[in-house]
Order: structure tokens, then sequence, then C-alpha cells
């Protein structure tokens, strides 16, 4: 470890963030009672320009009245190259009231996106006396996002979340996809004449995963486009857990099932977990920095690597 230890992400359940488009009141009351940890009231791309005021107000009314339980409310704003986003801020902070948890700002490019939208939130937060401070996730689609990824996870006190958003990111870089994540049919090694499928967004989810936890900020996948493939979601899940992302987008609830599945360690995991750490008590009782595990060797970075999985059990029990 350096001289700098690396910061702790927030401590709160971040398996499923389920999206509904600002404008559609009727999916409300159904996003709330499900079983999603984050719920992202939109009024972005899935709102039509010509409905952008309705859906804003629709949304505060939805923050003021409706019973959202233990959920975290995220609301995703306007992009800051549209003449949308500064009232979509001034307008939540002033009305919304305190159930508003989150700010999402999408298509962030640079630390500078994230620096005007904090500067606007703390002058309402100050002028209106407001004792909760909002959060902020972005989402990382675009070639500069991508590029500035480290700057802006270090960008404010409040960023907690990250997402890595498929479709923007896919057209921002010339990629030749209309694939929303997944495997694409034309990402393949060859090898004795059988295609092997690869994955074109491993490396941008492992840019964002070390610019998130380097600055203690939650990693997270963004949108799987087809809901009728369970299996796909379920793969490109498990491949983003794998690589530290604690969590994945729901445009459609039958993938909150799915993205709990996944992002909840696995009774098996959790049992071998603390066997390893047992084990490992052992050997430290023992005088010794390793030991054999089940065949393999466990040493100390073991013990952190198991603490994560415990950890993240625990967590997800107590919320
Ligand atoms: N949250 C909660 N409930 C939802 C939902 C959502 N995001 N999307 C659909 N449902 C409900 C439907 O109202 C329907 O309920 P019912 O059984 O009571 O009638 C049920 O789930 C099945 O829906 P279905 O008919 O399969 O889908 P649809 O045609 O109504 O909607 C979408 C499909 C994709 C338009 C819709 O899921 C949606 O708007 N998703 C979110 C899009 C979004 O926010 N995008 C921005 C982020 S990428
Ligand atoms: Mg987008």
């Amino acid at each position: 470890m350096s001289f700098r230890i690396q910061p702790a992400a927030p401590a709160r359940p971040n398996r499923c963030q389920l999206f509904g488009p600002g404008s559609n009141t009727k999916l409300f009351p159904k996003m709330a009672a499900s079983a999603a940890d984050v719920i992202n009231l939109d009024l972005e791309d899935s709102v039509a320009p010509s409905d952008k005021d309705v859906a804003r107000a629709n949304v505060i009314e939805a923050l003021n009245n409706v019973d959202w339980g233990n959920k975290y409310m995220s609301v995703r704003i306007n992009g800051l190259d549209t003449p949308y986003w500064y009232r979509d801020v001034v307008d939540l902070m002033e009305q919304a009231g305190d159930r508003i948890d989150q700010i999402m700002i999408p298509k962030v490019g640079c630390a500078e996106d994230v620096y005007a939208v904090d500067a606007l939130v703390t002058a309402i937060e100050r002028a209106k006396g407001r004792t909760k401070p909002v959060s902020f996730e972005v989402i990382i689609e675009s070639a500069a996002g991508i590029a500035h990824v480290e700057a802006i996870a270090a960008s404010s006190p409040r960023m907690q979340a990250m997402s890595l958003g498929a479709a923007d990111f896919a057209a921002s870089m010339g990629m030749q996809t209309t694939g929303i994540g997944g495997t694409q049919e034309n990402y393949y090694m060859l090898r004795e004449g059988v295609k092997h499928w690869s994955d074109p967004w491993h490396w941008a989810q492992a840019a964002i995963v070390a610019a998130c936890r380097t600055h203690g900020i939650l990693p997270v996948d963004g949108p799987f486009g087809d809901f009728s493939d369970d299996e796909g979601y379920i793969a490109q899940a498990k491949r983003s857990a794998t690589l530290g992302m604690v969590g994945k987008w729901a445009i459609h609830p039958k993938q909150i099932a799915l993205a709990n599945e996944v992002f909840t360690p696995s009774e098996e995991a959790v049992s071998e977990a603390r066997e390893i750490l047992a084990a490992m008590e052992q050997a430290k009782a023992n005088g010794e920095g390793a030991t054999v595990y089940k065949g393999r060797l466990v040493d100390i970075a073991s013990i952190k690597q198991a603490e994560v999985i415990v950890a993240q059990s625990e967590l997800i029990a107590a919320g």
C-alpha cells in the first residue's frame, strides 16, 4: 500500500439501479415497490425535449409524495451541453425536499463539469439552509469521459458512484455497434477456425473501477438494452462483478432480480471467505504469513480479498 490509504466506498447497497422516465408517472409506484436498491428518475434521454418541463415537475412531485421506503433516490439531470440542466438542478434543489439523495450527471467529460454542478448545488444548499448534502453520481459515456476518468473521480467530495453508459460510449468512440452492452458479434478472436468472443467493454470498465477504488467511489455497470435476454444480462453482470463493480442498472423490472442475484455474494462464497479468514488466523497463531486452503496458497492478500466478500454480504444483510 502506498502512503495514501485507499478510501472506503460509501457503505450502502447499490446492486441494482432501476431507471424510469420522469414523463411516465404510472411507473413511479411500481418503482417504489420494486426490489431495487437505488431509483433513478430520469430527466435526460428517456424524456422527449417537448416533455422536459412536465417530467421535471412530475419528479419533484413524486419525490415529495410517493412513499419510496428506504430506497436511495437519484435523479438523472440533463447534460451540460443542453439548455435544461441548470433548471433541473435549481428546481430539484429548491423544491424536491430532503427525499432526494443524489443527482446523476450524464455525459461527464471532465472534472470541471462536476465542479460546475457542485458550485450551483452548494449555493442552493446554503441559500435554502438545506442540512442534508446531496451526493453525485456520474455516467462515463464518452471518449472524453474515459480519457479523464481519474480526474472526474477526484472532482468533488459529493462523488459517490460512477457508471459506464455503454450506448453513448460506443457512439462517442465510433464503435461499430448499435448494441447496449453485452457480447458484440464482430469482437472475436479466431483460433483454428473457431470464434472466441471477447469483451469490448472490458477496458473501460477496468479503468472506471481503478478510478473509483482510488477515490472511494462505487463503480457501477450501466444498462443492458436487450431486456428479453436474461442470460446475456447475467453474463455481463458477472463479468462486471468479477472486475470489482458493485451493481448494474435495470431498464426493465425483470432485470432487478438478475442484478440482485449476481451482486449479492453467494452463501458458498461467503462461507469460503470466512474459512479463508479462519485459516489465516490459524496461520498467524503459528507465526506464518501464508498457508494452504483447499490445496491452494492463501496469504495476507487473501485476507483482504476475503474481507471484501464478507463486508459486501454484511452490508447487504444490514440494508
Ligand atoms: N420500472 C417499473 N416498472 C416498469 C418499468 C420500470 N422502468 N418498465 C416497465 N414497467 C412495468 C410496466 O408498467 C408493466 O407493468 P404492468 O404489468 O403493471 O402493466 C410491466 O413492468 C411490464 O412492462 P412491459 O410491458 O414489458 O414494458 P413496457 O413496454 O411497459 O416498457 C420500456 C418498456 C423499455 C419502455 C420501459 O421499461 C422503460 O421505460 N424503461 C426505462 C427506460 C429508461 O429509463 N431509460 C433511461 C436509462 S437507459
Ligand atoms: Mg446515455
